[in-house]
């Protein structure tokens, strides 16, 4: 027997151990990962809504820190707003776990879970913070004050953070800061653990609990291979990235799907924040809107409410983005501005054939195929106006 055969039999034993005696079946292990393809707020918030909604993740997991917010709602209507919980975490209760490239602002994290408490009447089940997810303090957001305006940084010190903890910085990860932590977080969640969640995912997802991994950003503000630094974000947001930075090995899960969210028309953080190929003024999007007797207010982001910048979708850069990544599928959101007469459309009670479609939207979404060979398996028309398509 060689050693792959070998270590082939080895695994098959140790699994059919497992089985009879930890009754676990190995089979049945789902890791959805969702990311954005572009320079973030690109709706990945509402798409991770739709699958916690209708699939149930048993987790919701984040990494990277309070610099991105996500805002979606939950099945009553709420509008639900994130900056640290998990999205599937906040809208459906999964249980919560920030991974091992997370960072945190406790007290925002606090009031996170204070707003779930408030909006359930329950508090969260359980939430797992990793040993080593970095927990923020003023001294890093002081540090980046200067960033602000330089290259447009939301300020939240996730990056002076981060980087206090490349350099190895004694006491800033979580597991250095045990009794605060549980002393701020504790009274607002039923469980609340600090542990090392790598062996810990890996040993849910093997044993067949259903995993969200939601990314913050985008892909062209990834810190390395963007190509716009130092007009970029402190980390890496590709899917192999999040993967890393939580550990997690996809080779365990039954089923794993990446989904990509891209939007009709892109944007970036407002004022000096780096190049955005295709820029065009609000105004003119305002005036193709007002042709159809719809208002548009220009976008502002979460956490800075500065009015962003907005770009036509550029098919080169999809094109790009799928070569690096390699999705399964794309979500298509902002479908609105490319088509002001279906704003707030939600087709088939949020689960419609392609085939039903307006042949106008079955058209422009055909173009997002052809350039990136990749279906469009979601779409969203406006604030929770999400719909699922079925091939
Ligand atoms: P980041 O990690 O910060 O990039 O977040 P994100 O990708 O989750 O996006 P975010 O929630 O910051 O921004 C999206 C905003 O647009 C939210 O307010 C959503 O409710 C809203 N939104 C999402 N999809 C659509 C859509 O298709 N049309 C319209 N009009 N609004 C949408
Ligand atoms: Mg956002």
């Amino acid at each position: 027997m060689d050693q792959i055969d070998f270590q082939k039999t080895l695994k098959h034993e140790r699994r059919v151990f497992m089985e009879q005696t930890e009754k676990v079946n190995f089979d049945s292990g789902e890791l959805t990962i969702v990311f954005g393809g572009q320079w973030g707020s690109e709706g990945k918030g509402e798409i991770a809504a739709y699958i916690s909604k209708h699939e149930n993740p048993d987790i919701g997991i984040r990494i990277g820190g309070p610099n991105a917010g996500h805002t979606s709602y939950d099945a009553a209507g709420n509008k639900v707003m994130v900056q640290s919980l998990p999205t599937p975490s906040a809208v459906t209760g999964a249980e919560a776990v920030i991974g091992a490239e997370g960072a945190i602002i406790p007290s925002l994290l606090a009031s996170e879970l204070r707003d779930y408490t408030v909006r359930n009447d329950k508090m969260l089940d359980k939430l797992i913070i990793d040993n080593c997810a970095v927990v923020i303090d003023k001294r890093h957001m002081e540090k980046e004050k200067s960033l602000k305006d330089s290259i447009g940084s939301t300020g939240e010190g996730v990056g002076a953070a981060t980087a206090d903890k490349v350099m190895r910085t004694p006491g800033i990860v979580a597991r250095d800061n045990q009794e605060m932590l549980s002393a701020v977080l504790g009274p607002f969640v039923n469980e609340f653990e600090i542990l090392p969640t790598v062996n810990y995912l890996n040993m849910r997802l093997s044993k067949g609990a259903k995993l969200l991994l939601e990314g913050t950003q985008g892909l062209r503000l990834g810190l390395h291979t963007s190509d716009y630094y130092p007009f970029c974000t402190s980390r890496e947001c590709s899917p192999v990235a999040l993967l890393a930075g939580t550990g997690l090995n996809w080779k365990l899960a039954a089923r794993f799907e990446v989904v990509m969210v891209v939007r009709t028309y892109p944007i970036r953080v407002g004022g000096n924040s780096g190049p955005l190929p295709g820029e065009i003024s609000w105004e003119e999007l305002q005036r193709k809107m007002a042709e159809f007797g719809k208002e548009l207010e220009p976008e502002k982001t979460t956490v800075t409410k500065k009015v962003r910048r907005i770009a036509r979708i550029n098919w080169t850069d999809l094109y790009d983005a799928i070569e690096q990544t390699s999705p399964d599928c794309l979500a298509v959101t902002f479908l609105d501005y490319e088509f002001p007469q279906y704003s707030g459309t939600v087709w088939g009670d949020g689960c419609c054939r392609f085939m039903d479609l307006p042949s106008e939207i079955r058209k422009y979404l055909s173009s997002f195929f052809w350039v990136s060979g990749t279906l469009v398996k979601y779409i969203n028309t406006g604030p929770n106006c999400v719909t699922k398509l079925l091939y």
